[in-house]
């Protein structure tokens, strides 16, 4: 480091700190006191801009087929959000995600660990339903999960829940498998802010593989204790 000593003082103060040892900068300059603003956020704007970029996606064939774009359920300021695959028929017709029958066995699932569904942030990774309910294409994944991304960081969620592959696929690539993925706390970073993570089964393979459930249970006691353990507000 330089030494640079600038008036009277600071020489004595030098050859003070040099006596022990210690390598030093003075600087003419007055120490800025004035703290930044911590930033105000506010998620519903932010999330209305997020909405309006989707609902201006351009040559897309899930927006192009679909009626209407289904965004999100529940509450912004949740520490807890679920991320499925993308919208059925029924979630299509009303406009909100998880109404029809997956969505009734993720009430149930929520209810078995005392979690209330209002309560809770829910969307999916995409936003229009894929034709005939097929699974959404690679390209398709890769497009929407840069909107997953800035979703997930505007709720800033304390606990990710990610329903199924597509939704695992959509934020930590294609090369892994969800039945050894499932069930451990995993950290992704998005825009360099952590999220502790949870890869589960989607309720809609629960349905078509009811022996399934009992590794979905195991998943949802860990996230219970988990939000007892982070003492969550929920
Ligand atoms: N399956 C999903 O992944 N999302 C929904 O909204 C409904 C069914």
């Amino acid at each position: 480091m330089i030494k640079k000593p600038i008036n009277q003082n600071d020489i004595i103060n030098s050859e003070l700190i040099n006596s022990y040892g210690i390598d030093y900068v003075f600087t003419n300059k007055s120490i800025n006191r004035i703290k930044t603003k911590p930033q105000v956020v506010n998620k519903p704007e932010l999330l209305e801009n997020l909405k309006n970029k989707i609902l201006n996606i351009d040559n897309c064939d899930l927006k192009n087929n679909s009626k209407q774009i289904v965004f999100s359920d529940g509450s912004y300021e949740s520490p807890v959000m679920i991320v499925g695959e993308g919208p059925g028929q029924k979630e299509d017709e009303i406009g909100k995600p998880f109404v029809g029958d997956a969505g009734i066995l993720l009430n149930k699932m929520l209810n078995a660990i005392s979690l209330k569904r209002d309560k809770i942030y829910i969307t999916n990774v995409v936003n229009y339903r894929p034709p005939e309910n097929r699974k959404p294409e690679p390209t398709e994944i890769i497009k929407y999960s840069n909107f997953l991304r800035e979703h997930i960081s505007i709720i800033d969620p304390k606990l990710l829940i990610l329903m199924g592959s597509t939704a695992m696929e959509a934020l930590f690539g294609s090369k892994i498998k969800i039945s050894k993925e499932r069930g451990n706390w995993k950290e992704i970073i998005i825009k360099q802010k952590s999220y502790l993570t949870m890869i589960t089964f989607h309720p809609a393979y629960l349905l078509r593989l009811p022996d399934q459930k009992k590794y979905s249970w195991l998943d949802l006691k860990e996230i219970r204790k988990k939000i007892d353990e982070l003492n969550l507000n929920i």
